[in-house]
């Protein structure tokens, strides 16, 4: 069976697609730096699943350069991947080295070996000053969409959205790797699928305040900690749509598998991958159902002032993506909520160290 390479396979994304792909009979080899916390320990369970390693770093092209073996398809998924990383301070260069130079290494080297690839890009190319201009309705609960925007619809925002706008430092170094990708495809016939995800949560993402909201805010009413609504009024209206992991991995295992039958009929294609209007919540309907799931009640306090190029709202239209792939996602916010308690609880020695 082919062998699939995963930079940045040690993260909750690609760790989940190699144990998928691992599944499915594909031989997978990973490469990540272990520079997120937590990674380490998705490599030890990894490793003893028969999943090669490479440590490397994507920022130096010799680490993919040192690899033998021959690959079928490139899924690129090392990145600093927070929005708010180089939001204030001095971070800009470091995250633009990752996610930005590490990805053209990883298309550079694609290209001389011929591997198709599939990039993890971000819902967050899409211009904040844009989608916070739209027009919405406040309910009891959260922001819903009405009108005002090109591109979008209550259906949820469409790869035809204009680009034009303000999106943060992340969301522009994935736009721009997304560009280069797209000439590469272009000019040097080099397979490729562009993958834009919205929010994902499930069991193994080692959350942070700044990424991973939703597991964040579970594991914080499974510890007891207290929390904050940010922004917009300060009372955790904002709504983003949310994707199982395993939802995710099974529609990245039919775009490895088309890259991998099918190459010639992917030049950079675009698709949005998210968990649609079928599964969206406000963090204040997260609080309620982390509520009923753990039984416990935590603190929430309100800041009113906006987090840095924060949205008020955001729902992946996938609907040409289900269509391309014969894919939907199948879990709801609280199957998802449930999985992630569950993973907790059965875990809670190991997962002390990544949030308390
Ligand atoms: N998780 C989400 O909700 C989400 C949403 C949209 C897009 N994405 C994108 O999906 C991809 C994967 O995200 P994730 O949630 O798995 O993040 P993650 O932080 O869990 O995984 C990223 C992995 O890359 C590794 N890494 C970082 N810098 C590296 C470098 N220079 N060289 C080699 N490895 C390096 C980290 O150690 C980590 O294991 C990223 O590109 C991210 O921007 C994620």
């Amino acid at each position: 069976m082919a062998r699939i390479l995963i930079t940045g396979g040690c993260g909750f994304i690609g760790s989940s697609l190699a144990f998928d792909l691992t599944s499915r009979g594909y031989q997978v080899t990973v490469v990540d730096n272990l520079s997120r916390r937590g990674s380490e320990l998705n490599l030890s369970r990894l490793l003893a699943k028969g999943v090669e390693f490479a440590n490397g770093d994507s920022r130096d092209p010799s680490s993919l350069e040192k690899l033998k073996e021959t690959f079928a398809c490139l899924v690129e998924c090392s990145a600093e991947p927070s929005v708010l990383s180089a939001a204030v301070g001095d971070g800009a260069r470091s995250l633009l080295d990752v996610n930005l130079l590490g990805a053209l290494n990883s298309f550079e080297w694609a290209r001389r070996r011929g591997v198709p690839v599939i990039f993890f890009s971000s819902s967050r190319v899409y211009p904040y000053d844009r989608l916070n201009a739209c027009h919405y309705r406040e309910t009891a609960t959260r922001f819903e969409f009405v009108d005002g925007c090109p591109g979008v619809s209550p259906a949820g925002v469409s790869t035809g959205m204009p680009l034009d706008g303000i999106r943060s430092l992340y969301g522009a170094s994935k736009l721009s790797a997304e560009l280069i990708l797209r000439e590469y495809a272009a000019q040097y016939g080099l397979p490729a699928i562009i993958s834009r995800c919205g929010v994902v949560a499930g069991p193994w993402q080692m959350a942070r305040a700044d990424q991973g909201i939703f597991t964040f805010w579970m594991a914080r009413h499974y510890f007891r900690l207290p929390l904050q609504y940010i922004g917009f009024g300060g009372n955790g209206r904002q709504v983003r749509d949310l994707l199982h992991i395993n939802d995710l991995t099974d529609l990245l295992a039919r775009q490895v598998s088309a890259l991998v039958e099918r190459p010639s009929d992917f030049k950079g294609d675009i698709f949005n991958i998210g968990g649609s209007t079928r599964s969206s919540l406000s963090l204040c309907e997260a609080t309620e159902i982390c509520r009923r799931i753990t039984g416990n009640e935590v603190a929430i306090t309100s800041m009113m002032e906006d987090r840095p190029s924060d949205v008020i709202w955001y729902v992946s239209d996938n609907g040409p993506t289900g269509r391309a792939f014969g894919w939907e996602p199948k879990r709801s916010p609280e199957d998802i909520l449930q999985d992630i308690f569950t993973w907790i609880k059965d875990n809670e020695r190991l997962l002390r160290e990544i949030f308390l």
